[in-house]
């Protein structure tokens, strides 16, 4: 065997940099540690000097607010856990004492209760903008992707929280929709067991759903992390759909998009305190003040309002496994239109007959929860299958056939351009951004 000789002339040697400190753009203290730690370098590039199109509106505010409720969620939902007893005899009382014994626990709760709430509302319209200006085509489908991933685990999460304060509702929710995977052929028993961790959701359930609840809300902020890299690679899409070519199309991040943010944030979170200190239950059921009690089942089981539109898709089908697939793929749907949307244009600003369509499936998700919160008989069953017939041929006839048939409107060449022809009144945009 010949040995080979790594230091023979034959070798090819290049040097290596296994050490990469410096290249900061800063001095003293802070040119030390950014050397060593680039974290204030990527903070100067990513968002001080980070260039977004100068036509953003208000609607390119929703992704820091939701930034903002995750963290609030997290520190509240930290404080409570430090007072919460996760076990079926404990749970309700802990809750109650939170409410009336600790000191500012009811403010805790309801924030972390209805921040819960407006998380959503802020997704949901986050998701509209996604969808009526085109973010999830190409390059931001990967964004766009993960935002789905994100959403699926922002339900599972609110889903397990609601279990927390043992309330009817908590135990009822729990039973109704942890006995769906029943309907997963074979398996499904095996599963529900194994889910609950007894014969029935107990005290063993409630236990892992604690950790579960807390293990997925950690799980959102990595997978947000990704999404905020992927948006600094992509950078950000804007009402015109039409990328930035030069400075007279951008403005830097800090100060004018950050300052704008800001106020959309107070904006956001008066309105949220408002709600919470002035109707804090309105969004709950009454029945969840009623510890949990598995020989009375309550008149009605609904979810929390988020939930219903997807709940009136399960309902809507009378096999138990079909409605569970409608009701998962429904919202997995979404992750298909990056491929299913054929259109070179993205803002449906510039796409009339689209954003018709657009409109019809947002009147189409309130008529669906109005329905999931409606008994599922006679005409509400009926309404239910037209809404659920529209969400999915909107997905999967609609949307290709559309981007195939529309001819856009006239676009202008770059987005100093559009803003011009906004002022001019030539553009027709949605009127309050
Ligand atoms: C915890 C939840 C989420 C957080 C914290 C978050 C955060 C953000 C942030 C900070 C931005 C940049 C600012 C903006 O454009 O608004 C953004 C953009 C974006 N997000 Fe999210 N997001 C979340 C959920 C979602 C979901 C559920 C989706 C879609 C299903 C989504 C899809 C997108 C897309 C496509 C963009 C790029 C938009 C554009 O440039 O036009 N995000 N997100």
């Amino acid at each position: 065997m010949t040995e080979k000789n790594f230091n023979s002339d034959s070798e090819i040697i290049k040097p290596v940099h296994t050490s990469k400190v410096g290249g900061s753009p800063f001095k003293g203290v802070a040119g030390w540690i950014d050397n060593r730690l680039p974290i204030l370098r990527i903070f100067k590039y990513e968002y001080l000097d980070f260039q977004v199109p100068k036509s953003l509106n208000y609607f390119w505010s929703l992704g820091g607010i939701l930034m903002v409720c995750l963290i609030f969620l997290i520190i509240t939902g930290v404080t409570l856990g430090m007072h919460y007893k996760p076990s079926s005899s404990e749970a309700f009382n802990s809750v109650e004492k939170i409410m009336r014994d600790v000191n500012f626990g009811w403010l805790i709760r309801y924030a972390h209760m209805n921040l819960a709430s407006f998380f959503f509302i802020a997704v949901y319209l986050h998701i509209f903008r996604g969808l009526y200006y085109g973010s999830y085509k190409e390059p931001r489908q990967l964004m766009w992707l993960l935002g789905i991933i994100i959403f699926f685990m922002m339900m599972a999460t609110a889903f397990l929280g609601y279990t927390l304060p043992w309330g009817q509702m908590s135990y009822w929710g729990a039973t109704v929709i942890t006995n769906l995977f029943s309907a997963i052929p074979v398996v499904g028993k095996f599963i529900v067991t194994w889910l609950w961790g007894d014969y029935a959701v107990g005290d063993s359930t409630l236990n892992r759903f604690y950790v579960l609840h807390w293990l997925i809300a950690f799980g959102i902020v990595g997978i947000v992390v990704f999404h905020v890299i992927a948006l600094h690679i992509v950078g950000s899409n804007n009402p015109s759909g039409i990328e930035p070519v030069d400075t007279r199309d951008t403005v830097s991040f800090a100060p004018y998009t950050t300052s704008k943010d800001l106020f959309a944030m107070l904006v956001f979170l008066l309105i949220f305190v408002l709600f919470m200190m002035y109707i804090p239950n309105y969004l709950g059921h009454p029945d969840n003040y009623i510890p949990a009690n598995p020989l009375v089942t309550p008149a009605h089981i609904v979810p929390e309002w988020y939930f219903l539109p997807y709940y009136a898709i399960l309902r809507s089908i009378p096999n138990k496994l079909l409605g569970v697939i409608a009701m998962v793929s429904s919202i997995a749907m979404l992750g298909l239109l990056p491929w299913l949307d054929l259109s070179k244009v993205r803002s449906s600003v510039f796409r009339p007959i689209w954003k018709q369509f657009i409109f019809l499936f947002v009147l189409d998700f309130f008529l669906l929860m109005y329905l999931g919160k409606m008994p599922p008989e006679g005409v509400y069953v009926i309404l239910s299958r037209i809404g659920l017939a529209y969400w999915f041929m909107f997905f999967l006839i609609i949307t290709p056939l559309v981007s195939i048939m529309e001819t856009p409107l006239q676009m202008p060449n770059s987005i100093h351009e559009y803003e011009d022809w906004k002022k001019k009144g030539k553009i027709k945009t949605l009127k309050i951004f």
